[in-house]
């Protein structure tokens, strides 16, 4: 959520610093904009929209060698040109882009306001910029050490000042920021992605450090002022390719990797022969494992979506007792946490501030987390220590697909793993791993073919005014998903519910015209779902149907039928879910959305 960029070295910063903006774009695209510190002045430049729309305003020549940027998701004041990043101080000669919340700005900037400063815009931001300016003397460092020492709340910062024209002062807490090793240049970040085309040696600051960089290169302290070291870490080669491809959008792109995403996942983990798993980021022994009372599955939006699968392998599998829980509800209801729970923080991004500060709590509490995370060295990784990376390789667009299917998947690896230590025979273990190991090509397969139920669901979703998603057991996560997709890429209004849960309301809101599109695997609860489907076709509504493959009788209750392969049933939303993705990105397209980057979303949430 909000992307930062910062370059100093002997190039032209102004090239450096869009281009990493345009890779950041999809963290928020509110507005953007960028400081270049050259000839005397500090240039600021900010446009509302996309960066494209920056690019096309700043002056192409500007010879300065050190520059910060920013794109933004708004917080604290609207979307106005005003309100975008950097902000200066009333002198400008300090500029600051700002990731995160400032909690008490209201009475700093009273404060400051008694002092005599006049405000520029509504941020948060802008009362830092007032701030270290305040507290300049000289020393940029001081200066940013004095000024955070009066903020409570979350950042990620990057200061220029101007009378020192080759550093920046870039600052965390609670936002992430990386620092890039080059050869006579240093790049800063709030994420590797911007980072990856110039170098692969980055070092991850952690909350309360400070770091000042400058082209020969940077030195880390706690915000208190004690020294600190920290390593350089190589990124991975997932890091450098991030086109579309001959896909026309990320999104699309992302549909179709599930199959190599999957494959990660999965090989290597799984061990037929054993008839059970091995996911070695748990380091949890088998003894600690059959003492685990009770596991809870924390994440949001998608996350939370694939925790919900993985809660049930936990429990139908493993036989341990399991719930997934909204991580950003979990914190605030001071819950009861034992010794002998088990908890998994889901998350793609690894920086949802929600899922973030639930870790947090576990943590205080005594308990124990494992992070389920696709971006490595990411604060949720980091702050769980153990867990279990998804691989499903960077997710670029705002909608998540292949990440979801990545994180059903690692659940259900783990499941398989503590199954078989707790109540799994080696045969039932060795069927389940193999059929997990044939869900990358099948996936593979069933994305080749021809699906022409897509195109006819995307019809009757489309010029549908609202749409209802039913299913039940780990369908009805599918179809939550299924809803969360169709909201967030096509804006359609939709609604997700336990299919036996219709009749206790929200029956209500169908008429002829509603397209209800229902989930149902042929498995235990078919039969159950298929009564609702007929209380829905008695209402007249159209039935889209996501069915197994040769189910002919779920066939012929639907107005339009989606075969998908068939597979055991906690295995299913690895299958069920992807006409639903496919559906949102069709009627995304064809009603003109900006599928990439949906409005008023961003990619990483990394403000509560
Ligand atoms: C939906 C979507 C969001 C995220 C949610 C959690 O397509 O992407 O609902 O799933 O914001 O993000 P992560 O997984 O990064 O914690």
């Amino acid at each position: 959520m909000c992307g930062i960029v910062g370059y100093v070295g002997e190039r032209r910063a102004t090239p450096v610093v869009l281009d990493g903006l345009r890779r950041l774009e999809y963290r928020g695209y509110d507005s953007a904009g960028i400081a270049i510190v050259s000839d005397g002045e500090i240039t600021c430049t900010r446009r509302v929209g996309f960066v494209a729309a920056l690019e096309a305003v700043v002056p192409p020549t500007l010879p300065g060698t050190t520059g910060i940027g920013h794109t933004r998701w708004a917080t604290h004041g609207g979307v106005t040109e005003a309100n975008a990043h950097p902000h200066l101080d009333s002198t400008n000669r300090v500029a600051v882009c700002h990731n995160g919340i400032i909690e008490n700005h209201t009475v700093l900037r009273s404060r400051l306001e008694e002092e005599g400063i006049a405000f520029r815009s509504d941020t948060d931001t802008e009362v830092l910029a007032h701030l270290i300016s305040k507290f300049y003397s000289g020393d940029p460092e001081a200066a940013v050490r004095q000024a955070l020492s009066h903020i409570q709340g979350t950042w990620g910062i990057a200061v220029v000042f101007l009378d020192h024209p080759g550093l920046i002062v870039a600052a965390r807490n609670g936002s992430p920021l990386v620092v890039g090793k080059g050869e006579g240049e240093t790049f800063l970040a709030s994420d590797p992605h911007a980072l990856a085309a110039y170098t692969r040696q980055v070092v991850y600051l952690e909350d309360r450090d400070l770091v000042t960089i400058t082209a020969r290169g940077w030195t880390i302290s706690r915000l208190d002022g004690a020294g600190v070291s920290r390593g350089v870490e190589v990124l991975g080669e997932e890091w450098t390719s991030e086109g579309r491809g001959e896909f026309s959008h990320h999104m699309l792109k992302e549909i179709h990797e599930q199959p190599e995403s999957l494959a990660r996942g999965v090989l290597g983990r799984v061990v037929p022969d054993e008839g059970g798993a091995r996911l070695g980021g748990f380091d949890l022994t088998p003894r600690a494992i059959a003492a685990i009372r009770h596991i809870r599955v924390l994440g949001c939006g998608t996350s939370f979506h694939a925790g919900m699968v993985g809660a049930a392998a936990m429990e139908g599998l493993a036989r341990i007792p399991a719930t997934a829980e909204i991580a950003s509800e979990f914190r605030y209801r001071n819950p009861v946490i034992s010794a002998d729970d088990l908890f998994f923080a889901v998350s793609q991004s690894g920086e949802t501030a929600d899922t973030l500060g639930a870790v947090r709590e576990v943590q205080i509490k005594g308990g124990s987390v494992l992070g389920v995370v696709n971006v490595v060295g990411s604060s949720i990784a980091r702050s769980c220590g153990r867990g279990v990376y998804v691989h499903s390789g960077p997710e670029i667009a705002v909608a998540s697909t292949k990440a979801f299917t990545s994180q059903v998947a690692a659940l259900l690896v783990a499941a398989l793993s503590f199954a078989r230590t707790r109540v799994l025979g080696p045969h039932e273990g060795k069927a389940f791993g193999e059929e997990l190991l044939a869900v990358p090509k099948r996936v593979g397969e069933w994305l080749a073919a021809d699906n022409p139920g897509v195109m006819e669901a995307v019809e009757l979703c489309a010029q549908g005014k609202f749409v209802f998603f039913l299913g039940r057991g780990v369908s009805h996560a599918v179809a939550l998903e299924g809803a969360l997709k169709l909201k967030e890429v096509a804006y359609i209004p939709c609604m997700a519910y336990p299919a036996a849960e219709m009749k206790h309301g929200p029956i209500a809101l169908l008429d002829k015209r509603t397209p209800v599109v229902v989930v149902v695997p042929d498995d235990v609860m078919r039969d159950k779902t298929l009564s609702s489907v007929q209380e829905v076709r008695a209402r007249g509504a159209r039935v889209i149907l996501v069915h197994t493959e040769g189910d002919a009788a779920a066939q012929r209750l639907a107005d339009v039928s989606i075969p998908v392969p068939r597979s055991s049933t906690l295995i299913s939303p690895l299958f069920t879910v992807l006409p639903l993705q496919l559906l949102s990105f069709r009627a995304g397209l064809a009603l003109g959305r900006d599928i990439d980057r949906p409005r008023n979303l961003a990619k990483s949430v990394t403000v509560e």
